[in-house]
């Protein structure tokens, strides 16, 4: 039986432990970390404690549904998988593990642009929806060449990130020297030989897997695939600018998800400029530190919505309790980056597939405790915040 299935793993905690134990500690830094003081990235996680239940004592639930729409998809439950990049050095079936798991799931899986997988290989692997989303690294010529492909293959909807100008300084990336461990000098990877030679599973899969491998789905015209060690400069050069969305609309007919605003503001802007959804989000505390937690932006950005269009909220989603807060307080869906990536990194598809059975479960358990049929159901009535928050 894998480690991920044994009786020891009962939470997402227990998936984060698997994984550090199985791949390097510059990995999994890449992976567990956030940006500078790492404030954002705790505060996530702590909002939820803000946000208490107000149970319904005395109602039988025995079937519970569980199913939103999302976009015009059904999903089995509210979580679909965030994008999240560097999947294949997380595991070498990455991208492909995941978007299968997902698929079997019943749910959704966005493909980051920082992916190793081709897309077509990504989309075929799963039977749920799979969106494709947008960094313009490596210019324009690269991103319709992306686009093109990605409707080729199926994707359908978009997600443009627009909470990364440059890319956020993550601290215990630059000690582990992921530059370097990226690189293509030998010599200057040896410093950190010990951290792969003490995870030896870990470095034969990556070894038979090619080493580093390349954005497959960052095709520069007239180069090539775009090299690994080449995405954060890169990422200096990709803003997504309102301009450049427009422009992104006569390229793609399909549904454009906008994903990391945190204010009413931005969402109204986002509408106005054609978003068929947006996701709060603050790229799971990896960019600007010191932004609020994402729950705590989410009732701002549903009153500013008003229902015209999906909101979806990321950031620091470990238990299914979690969900049901941020549906509680007007999600129509959570997305999930580490609670997912854990798994993907202790075991591949098992370990996503056994992260979204625990996710799950938890949600189906939380509705039947709360007294509340269905995940569509949910509302503000459900739960008690503190006054500050109840103004949006
Ligand atoms: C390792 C890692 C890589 C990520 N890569 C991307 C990316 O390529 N594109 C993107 O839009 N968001 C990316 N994100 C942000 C996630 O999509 C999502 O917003 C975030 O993980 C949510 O927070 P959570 O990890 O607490 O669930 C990444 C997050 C992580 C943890």
């Amino acid at each position: 039986m894998s480690a991920v299935n044994s009786s020891q793993v009962v939470n997402i905690e227990d998936l984060r432990r698997l994984a550090e134990q199985r791949i390097p500690k510059c990995v999994f830094d890449y992976l567990d970390g956030g940006a500078e003081a790492e404030l954002t990235l705790a505060e996530n996680c702590r909002a939820f404690r803000d946000v208490t239940f107000r149970p319904r004592g005395a109602v039988a639930v025995r079937d519970c549904d569980l199913k939103v729409r999302v976009l015009g998809h059904e999903l089995s439950f509210p979580a679909m998988l965030a994008p999240v990049g560097y999947s294949r050095l997380m595991h070498p079936a990455g991208e492909v593990a995941a978007a299968q798991a997902a698929g079997e799931a019943g749910t959704g899986y966005i493909l980051s642009t920082i992916s190793a997988h081709k897309l077509e290989n990504v989309k075929a692997a799963s039977q749920g929806p799979v969106w494709y989303q947008l960094y313009l690294m490596g210019g324009r010529a690269a991103a319709e060449g992306s686009l093109d492909r990605a409707r080729r293959a199926g994707f359908s909807a978009l997600v443009i990130t627009v909470d990364t100008p440059v890319a956020g300084l993550r601290e215990r990336d630059s000690r582990n020297g992921m530059k370097e461990l990226l690189g293509p000098s030998l010599f200057a990877k040896i410093p950190y030989l010990p951290d792969f030679l003490a995870h030896p599973g870990w470095l034969a899969a990556f070894l038979l897997d090619g080493g580093v491998p390349r954005l497959e789905n960052v095709v520069i015209p007239g180069k090539g695939p775009m090299e690994l060690v080449d995405v954060a400069a890169a990422l200096s050069e990709a803003t997504v600018t309102w301009a450049d969305l427009r422009w992104i609309r006569e390229l793609w007919s399909g549904p454009i998800v906008v994903k990391g605003l945190l204010t009413g503001e931005d969402a109204r802007r986002a509408i106005d400029e054609g978003a068929a959804a947006v996701v709060v989000s603050n790229h799971g505390g990896r960019q600007l530190d010191s932004v609020p937690a994402t729950l705590r932006a989410l009732p701002e950005v549903v009153a500013a919505v008003g229902g015209r269009i999906d909101v979806l909220m990321d950031g620091g989603v470990r238990r299914g309790s979690d969900i049901v807060k941020a549906l509680c307080l007007g999600a129509r869906a959570v997305l999930v980056g580490r609670a997912y990536a854990y798994g993907l990194a202790a075991a591949g598809h098992a370990g996503v597939t056994r992260a979204l059975k625990i996710l799950r479960a938890d949600v189906e358990r939380t509705l039947r405790l709360l007294g509340c049929p269905s995940a569509a159901g949910l509302d503000r009535t459900y739960v008690e915040t503190p006054p500050a928050w109840r103004s949006g």
